[in-house]
């Protein structure tokens, strides 16, 4: 019999990150495939912000977390090894999102087929160029667009400068935690302007058209000053929230309604009709060598934990996978 090893929520953390204790890696059989199902063997999953968010009760996003007692999820790309549907065969790589553990077996309906030729590696289908290119469409970024994204060097904010430009915008601004990554976004991912949040946000920005916010907080109040009237921020993610643990909202909020700014949040899974548009796009940039997937492979599963803890921390460039 073939054995899984999954990793479990056993209690949700008191503090901002998983103390030992509060999961635990076990090893699990793997059941036979009843008709209808699949076996998958998982190769890789993402890791990002989200494994920790959804350690808590999230029930104030409209995120469902994860649960005592339960395996945790994330996306994950594996193959199918044993199918007893005719829907999916041995050999399909496939998209799915029961990810931190090594087998998964389940109904073929909850498995989207990839194409493996698609992408330079397998790991790319896991970046998170579908929720840039979502943020971007509700953005509604034009050409000509002066547009700003914190977060620039992570999984969504590199994706979102790069689909911005390719958009039209006339000059792409990103904001990150360290000089290699400014570097980064400028001599590799072409930004025309990078900066280290740590030197000071504010003075940095002028005449926002569009400001994509992966971090709230401080950078969303540096943000709303330097918006243009009638400008538009897209409201993706929380990144200092979720590493301080305190929530801190924008002080300067009246200035939305005298500038008539919008503030549009998004959730990526709400917007099926732009699938298909960003598979056959998506790709054909990447192929074309108009968007660089920037990623860093972490491998094995009991290593989940502390590179999702890292992720958070700054250490890695771009879209975090583990290799399993
Ligand atoms: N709306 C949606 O559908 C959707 C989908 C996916 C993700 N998200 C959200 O979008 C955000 C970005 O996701 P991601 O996966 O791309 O994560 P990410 O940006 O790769 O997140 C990790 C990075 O956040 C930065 N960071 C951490 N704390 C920070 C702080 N206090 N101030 C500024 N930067 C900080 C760190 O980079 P530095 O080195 O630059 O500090 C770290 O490397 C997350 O909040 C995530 O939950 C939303």
């Amino acid at each position: 019999m073939r054995l899984s090893r999954e990793m479990r929520l056993v209690s949700r953390p008191t503090g901002r990150l998983p103390q030992p204790g509060d999961v635990a890696l076990v090893e699990v059989p793997v059941p036979d495939p009843i008709p209808g199902q699949v076996v998958v063997r998982n190769l890789f999953m993402s890791i990002d912000p989200g494994s920790l968010l959804r350690m808590n009760d999230l029930s104030r996003v409209d995120i469902p977390d994860f649960q005592p007692g339960s395996p945790m999820w994330s996306d994950a790309i594996g193959m199918v090894v044993d199918s007893e549907s005719e829907l999916l065969s041995p050999g399909d790589v496939v998209w799915h999102r029961f990810g931190w553990r090594d087998y998964i077996v389940e109904n073929a309906d909850q498995f989207r087929v990839v194409d493996p030729s698609a992408y330079p590696s397998l790991s790319h289908h896991l970046c998170f160029g579908l929720t840039a290119y979502v943020g971007i469409h509700v953005a509604q970024v034009q050409p000509g667009d002066i547009f700003y994204v914190s977060s620039a060097a992570g999984a969504v904010g590199n994706l979102a400068g790069q689909i911005a430009r390719l958009r039209g915008a006339s000059k792409v601004i990103g904001s990150t935690g360290s000089p290699e990554k400014v570097k980064y976004l400028l001599d590799t991912l072409g930004f025309d302007i990078a900066f280290d949040y740590h030197d000071g946000i504010r003075s940095e920005l002028d005449e926002l058209d569009v400001y994509f916010d992966n971090v709230g907080g401080s950078h969303l109040e540096a943000a709303i000053e330097a918006m243009k009237p009638r400008g538009r921020i897209v409201m993706c993610g929380g990144m200092e929230e979720i590493r301080s643990g305190v929530p801190k909202g924008p002080s300067n909020i009246l200035s939305v309604i005298g500038k008539r700014l919008s503030l549009l949040g998004f959730y990526t899974f709400d917007h099926p009709d732009l699938f298909p548009t960003f598979d056959t796009e998506f790709s054909q940039w990447v192929r074309d060598g108009d968007v660089i997937i920037s990623e860093t492979i972490v491998d094995g599963l009991e290593n989940g934990i502390e590179a999702a803890i890292d992720h958070l921390n700054g250490v890695y460039l771009g879209k975090v996978v583990l290799r399993i």
